[in-house]
């Protein structure tokens, strides 16, 4: 049937309306007729699948990526200055129906690359390799992805060909970072296995390349454990940013793409006072707090990971920091209120909790980083009645997808 699509759904799917009901059509663009068939009915809404676009929008693409099935790249089919607006709707609509937070949102601010961008991608694998299709343990065989460095594809098509050859039994993932033509690889399996040939592929194909081994024999989704062998090579990326020297290793979290990490860090920066107190809670590899130091008159960065607070320590050293002092643990615990003025909360996905909120009101400047909307506006809401929404800025941190990172800044109300 056909229906006329008025607006985006939360994962960048065309909405339409048909007897009073909203339809949900992955592939769809605003303002397109397309021909549907419906596939589910919910309560609420009715799921479609798209046969055909009757009247194409003008900002329909060609996706130059052949694995529809893959599902990664909700948003290739989307001109990239319509990705940009819908990035912006979603944070505005999402702190809107979450938190009741009506504020303007900035545009999006652009990503310099949409193809190539990902500095590390993490791969399924059984007898094949690849991305499990959307909602599923089915993997779909991928040879290039289009987001990821091409070091990352030429490590993934060279583990291809040592899986082909040797048919090793229990991999359950490859992960690959590449910064600056250093690449670090994990293969992740349930039991050792003989990883000499790949190596040796490796070293062939790659000037500066790592290889760790990581045993894993969890159920759940988590890829890479504690349980990891140095088999060949560098142990870590040496890199520097903004002048600053730092080293990241595989299982640290690191920005995922560095063009927008600095546009990040560089408007963060922006909303820090000179010489104001600043805590960086959920500091990561350190690369943040070393570059508030440069503007704040003391710094603290909280981190849990062992291995990201090690690597956040070599950087205070290595560039010979002063007023940064790193503390390894959970935020909750060691974050206490006299520390900062200024606080930046840089969480993961599942956002901050509501104890952490509750425990952060007071502060006078906060300074939000997220990379989901809906754990941001779940947190926000916690504190919202306390503070002023001064700023709210996405980032195109994950270009064809329909992932947003947004920075937040807000200020205590005063006489409260
Ligand atoms: C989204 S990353 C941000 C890292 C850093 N701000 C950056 O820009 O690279 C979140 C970080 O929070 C850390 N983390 C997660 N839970 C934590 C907790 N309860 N307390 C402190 N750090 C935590 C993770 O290990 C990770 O390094």
């Amino acid at each position: 049937m056909k229906v006329s699509i008025f607006d985006y759904g939360m994962f960048g799917e065309g909405v339409a309306r048909l007897n009073n009901k909203i339809v949900l059509v992955p592939g769809a663009l605003m303002g397109e007729q397309v021909d549907v068939d419906i596939t589910k009915e919910h309560p609420n809404y009715t799921q479609a699948k798209l046969n055909s676009v009757i009247l194409p929008s003008p900002m329909r693409m060609n996706t130059p990526c052949g694995y529809s099935e893959c599902g990664g790249c909700e948003l290739m089919h989307m001109a990239y200055s319509e990705q940009l607006k819908f990035k912006q709707l979603l944070v505005s609509k999402t702190l809107k129906k979450v938190a009741k937070i009506d504020v303007l949102v900035s545009p999006t601010i652009a990503a310099e690359n949409q193809f190539n961008y990902r500095n590390k991608a993490s791969f399924a694998c059984n007898s094949l390799i690849g991305f499990y299709k959307k909602g599923s343990n089915k993997i779909v065989p991928i040879a290039e992805c289009k987001l990821v460095d091409n070091n990352i594809n030429l490590a993934l098509n060279l583990f291809n060909d040592f899986i082909k050859q040797y048919a090793p039994a229990g991999i359950k993932n490859l992960v690959v970072r590449s910064i600056d033509n250093q690449v670090l690889v994990a293969v992740v399996c349930v039991k050792h296995i003989p990883l000499a040939p790949y190596i040796q592929l490796l070293k062939n194909a790659f000037k500066k390349v790592g290889v760790y081994l990581v045993i894993n024999t969890r159920k759940d989704s988590v890829v890479l454990t504690n349980n990891l062998t140095h088999l060949y090579g560098i142990k870590q990326i040496e890199t520097e940013s903004f002048g600053i020297k730092y080293s990241v290793g595989i299982n640290s979290f690191h920005q995922t793409n560095l063009d927008i990490q600095n546009k990040l860090y560089t408007h963060v920066l922006s909303l820090i006072k000179p010489n104001s107190r600043v805590v960086n809670g959920f500091s990561g590899v350190g690369l943040l707090s070393a570059l508030a130091a440069q503007k704040a008159s003391e710094v603290v960065g909280i981190e849990i990971e062992k291995s990201a607070h090690n690597e956040a320590e070599n950087l205070k050293k290595a560039n010979k920091i002063q007023n940064l002092t790193n503390i390894c643990g959970d935020f909750l615990v060691k974050f206490n209120q006299s520390m900062c003025d200024t606080l930046i909360l840089d969480p993961a996905k599942h956002g901050c909790g509501k104890q952490v909120m509750q425990k952060v009101i007071g502060v006078k400047n906060l300074i939000y980083v997220s990379c989901s909307p809906i754990s941001m506006s779940k947190d926000l809401r916690e504190i919202e009645k306390y503070y002023i929404i001064e700023d709210v800025q996405p980032f195109d941190m994950f270009p064809n997808t329909t992932s947003v990172e947004t920075v937040v800044k807000l200020k205590l109300k005063e006489n409260l």
